[in-house]
């Protein structure tokens, strides 16, 4: 394998649809810490689990995987605006990739979306709009005419550009790993995109007898959202759209993925993989146990690989010895929210020791 001085993903320019080095916008994206995560581990019975930290990204997400490649083929191919529908975290990204590119752009987010992404993408200085309905039928079908309309970049999933830059999490598995591969790899999953790039990466690296085995792929969804791991459990070749219900997982709340839904499923099965649905109880305790066993602070989309990798060692279906990488793909400030807080907490003591004696003998430390 080439070894590189670059820690971006751009140390794998040649998997990369860009054609010229002068075209790339980075951000400092990629070689994201593989945590050896103990502490949890032992609280799962998996000694071997490993937690993929994309909290750490430029924006605080995976997205910018996607962006930083599919930016700089807008950049390429000549394009003043780029545009995207985003949940929040795409939105973002897009933002902050076009700022560095000396892009326009322009975002849509469905009304309820976390202000919190909404200021980020702000900051960047995209052109924000708010759509008051829902993201899969109201706010998609409004950016497709838009696309049409005024000719912007698209840099939704259904944009084979922007997918490539996630066939980085495979890269960099391997390379952590030190050649070793994992026997799972977890991914929270909306549109599919995480899923059927890892695959195409891991397959690209076995093509090149680089690797000689590939890890068994995981789909974690939100049970309110769950149209990929419905259709897996069904063997259904494509998924059926839901509607997506409310979730705490509010990053994935995706009931129709429309053009990778398809190819997230195949990736799943040829890998021998499965596909897990979570309660918002369950992610919110993974997400919990992250925190205080691993220390990092993932939102609670992010959160289902780690709610997965517990339920399916709790079925046995994950054995004792294997391998486990859980990504964990947005950090938790971007939905500060989903954390409760005690009204105990937030009642300030006196400034004495005897004030702070009491509150510590009353909290669980
Ligand atoms: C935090 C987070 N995790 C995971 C995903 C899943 O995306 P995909 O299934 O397209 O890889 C998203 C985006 O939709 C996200 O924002």
């Amino acid at each position: 394998m080439r070894q590189s001085r670059d820690q971006t993903i751009w140390r794998w320019f040649d998997f990369f649809p860009v054609q010229n080095r002068t075209s790339i916008v980075s951000l400092g994206e990629g070689s994201t810490p593989l945590i050896h995560a103990r502490r949890l581990g032992e609280k799962f019975w998996l000694p071997n689990l490993y937690l993929k930290n994309d909290t750490v990204l430029p924006t605080g997400s995976l997205k910018d995987r996607s962006n930083s490649v599919g930016i700089s083929v807008a950049k390429e191919l000549g394009f003043e605006t780029a545009a995207v529908i985003s949940t929040g975290n795409a939105a973002a990204s897009v933002a902050a990739y076009s700022a560095a590119a000396g892009l326009n752009s322009v975002v849509m987010v469905p009304a309820g979306t976390a202000p919190s992404k909404i200021i980020q993408a702000r900051a960047y200085g995209a052109t924000v709009i708010v759509v008051d309905g829902d993201f899969d039928y109201d706010v998609a079908k409004l950016y497709k005419s838009a696309i049409q309309e005024f000719g912007w970049y698209d840099c939704l999933s259904s944009n084979p550009y922007r997918d490539e830059g996630k066939k980085s999490y495979a890269y960099e598995m391997v390379d952590q790993l030190n050649g070793r591969i994992p026997d799972w790899v977890i991914h929270p999953t909306a549109g599919g995109t995480g899923i059927y790039a890892m695959w195409k990466g891991y397959k690209e690296f076995l093509s090149l007898a680089w690797i000689d085995r590939a890890p068994k792929l995981v789909a974690a969804q939100s049970e309110a959202a769950a149209p990929i791991v419905t259709a897996f459990d069904k063997g259904l070749a494509d998924v059926i759209p839901v509607v997506a219900r409310e979730t705490v997982a509010e990053s994935i709340q995706v009931g129709n993925p429309v053009s990778l839904g398809w190819r997230a499923l195949a990736a799943l099965r040829e890998s021998n993989g499965a596909a897990v649905a979570l309660s918002d109880a369950e992610i919110l305790e993974a997400q919990a146990l992250t925190g205080s066993l691993a220390g990092i602070f993932a939102e609670p989309a992010a959160a289902t690989s780690v709610a997965a990798a517990k339920k399916m060692r709790d079925d046995r279906v994950i054995g004792v010895d294997d391998i486990v990488v859980c990504n964990l793909t947005g950090h938790g400030l971007k939905q500060p929210e989903a954390v409760r807080l005690s009204e105990k907490v937030l009642t300030p003591i006196a400034p004495t020791l005897e004030a702070l004696r009491e509150r510590i003998k009353r909290t669980e430390c």
